[in-house]
């Protein structure tokens, strides 16, 4: 039987602790991370990070095609989610003014940003080639995750959790 959202991301909440554990290092993290995500999750053809550097978001690690590099804070759907410092889902990309087209299979998106305490660390995006793949359960997902990622990087203040 086909696993519910929910167990599907209890699952890989439990993967992540266990591929954290020990880590401090959060290149080597997010690249965990992001593969994990990707192949751990159905009708996914990018997901990874981008990191912020003063008012823009820098490409990190990821799995799937070559990203853009650059993205400015406001610009896209990672650019909107960093400026709001929230979730934000699109069902549509192309109905989403400003979405930055890195893949043209891309039909939908999921960015949820990484908040410690006012500021915005950068952002988990994923894309898929199918409309509207992402709903509630999958944004309670990640959130979870990228809660759990930043929950064990607060535990290595020195290593990460100031923007550059
Ligand atoms: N579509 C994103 C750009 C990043 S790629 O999807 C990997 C956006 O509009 O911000």
């Amino acid at each position: 039987m086909t696993a519910s959202k929910p167990e599907l991301y209890r699952d890989l909440a439990g993967q992540l602790a266990a591929l954290l554990a020990g880590e401090s290092d959060r290149i080597a993290n997010a690249a965990n991370m992001a593969a994990l995500v990707y192949h751990g999750l159905p009708d996914i053809n990018w997901a990874g990070f981008y990191f912020r550097r003063n008012t823009e978001l820098v490409l990190g690690p990821f799995q799937g095609k070559p990203a853009c590099l650059r993205i400015p804070i406001g610009r896209g759907v990672c650019g909107t989610a960093a400026r709001r410092a929230e979730t934000v889902r699109v069902a549509d990309v192309h109905d989403f003014p400003g979405h930055i087209a890195c893949d043209p299979v891309s039909r939908s998106e999921l960015v949820v940003p990484l908040i410690q305490g006012e500021e915005v660390l950068g952002v988990l995006d994923l894309d898929s080639p199918v409309l509207a793949r992402f709903d509630e359960a999958d944004q309670a997902g990640c959130e979870r995750l990228v809660a759990l990622f930043l929950d064990h990087h607060r535990r290595y203040p020195d290593a990460w959790l100031r923007s550059v």
